[in-house]
């Protein structure tokens, strides 16, 4: 009698558009995720919340008791609707990243069956957060610059991202309303230099230019993009090279992802779907199924302690549409 008065009150909510349908046990793990994230509502928000945490939370399970080769889980990001979630984070304007015909050249291997750029050396940065700015191409472009300077000098530099949202506009780059990392790099290039993120601090914000040229800290010589859909250039790239930097379409599926290799069947894989930047560090294989390994600018909370493994070798998601990375100075 008592669950059946719940039942239906819950319904008369649903019906009168006031709420959802959710368990006791969901709005329990509402409430602990909220207080893990330290988030904060009022009541009408809450209940909307509520609404989209538990779709989420469902999806993931659903997800998750079934057979695939990444797992999905709850993060910082399971109170937001994936419209809000790509307004917030992913690149906003169509980005036209192709290079029908880049300058990579590629050696005919062998290549190593696994490469890790982390293990190598101090080459790659910790993962960084772009916060509410959709600058991922500033991330992607300083973490390939700072790796491709380790390389080339011995010392990892950290660099601002903050000077490309505020001064690359002339290189077809919108701060943070999104950018390329190949038009990143011309821009450092024809600047003549980029900051360090400790002169140069990061705001995630749209700001004026305050580019300091005696300040610059690490050098482009000139601008390498691997042709389209050359996924096996981008091997030679990381294999013989450095890290690489790559766009890709993120799709709803991504946003839980937590660990394993993802493969999604929803994303689309052509140059005019790109809407996020990241960095190629290495690649693998697991249980033959090649992966590339990713670093994210969401922060150390999301995924594989802010990395993530992609499907290689199918242009999955497009991430072979567009990739690039610098040369630095000799
Ligand atoms: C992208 O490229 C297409 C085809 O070359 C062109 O029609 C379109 O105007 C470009 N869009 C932007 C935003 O540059
Ligand atoms: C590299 O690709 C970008 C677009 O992704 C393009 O604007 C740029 O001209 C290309 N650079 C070279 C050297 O081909
Ligand atoms: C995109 O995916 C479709 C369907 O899987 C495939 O037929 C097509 O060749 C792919 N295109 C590119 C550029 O990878």
């Amino acid at each position: 009698m008592a669950l059946y008065t719940v039942a239906f009150i819950l319904a008369f909510l649903h019906l009168a558009n006031l709420t959802p349908l959710f368990l006791p046990k969901e709005e329990y793990h509402f409430k602990q995720w909220m207080l893990q994230y330290n988030k904060v509502y009022d009541l009408e928000e809450y209940y909307h919340r509520l609404d989209i945490f538990t779709r989420h939370k469902r999806r993931i399970d659903y997800h998750n008791a079934g057979k695939h080769t990444f797992s999905m889980g709850l993060n910082q990001f399971s109170d937001m609707s994936f419209a809000e979630f790509r307004k917030t984070f992913l690149l906003t304007e169509p980005q036209n990243c192709s290079a029908t015909k880049g300058s990579h050249i590629s050696s005919h291997g062998p290549y190593p069956g696994s490469v890790d750029w982390r293990e190598k050396g101090n080459y790659v940065s910790p993962v960084k957060y772009q916060g509410h700015c959709g600058s991922c191409w500033t991330f992607s472009t300083t973490g390939c610059l700072e790796s491709v300077t380790a390389i080339a000098t011995g010392k990892l530099p950290l660099l601002s991202e903050q000077q490309l949202v505020d001064c690359a506009q002339d290189f077809n780059n919108h701060g943070c309303m999104g950018g390329l990392p190949s038009q990143a790099f011309e821009y450092v290039k024809y600047n003549n230099g980029l900051m360090t993120e400790d002169d140069y601090p990061y705001t995630g914000h749209d700001g004026s230019c305050n580019f300091k040229p005696e300040l610059a800290a690490a050098f482009v010589k000139d601008v390498v993009n691997i042709t389209s859909y050359d996924e096996k250039g981008m091997v030679d790239a990381v294999a013989r090279l450095n890290p690489v930097s790559f766009g890709y379409e993120v799709t709803d599926d991504f946003l839980h992802y937590k660990d394993g290799v993802y493969s999604s069947t929803t994303c689309k894989n052509t140059t005019d779907n790109v809407n996020h930047a990241v960095l190629a560090v290495g690649y693998g294989e697991k249980n033959s199924t090649p992966y590339w390994i990713v670093k994210n600018s969401w922060g150390t909370n999301w995924g594989m302690d802010g990395y993530f493994l992609i499907e290689r070798g199918r242009n999955m998601c497009g991430l072979a549409a567009c990739s690039s990375y610098p040369l630095p100075p000799v």
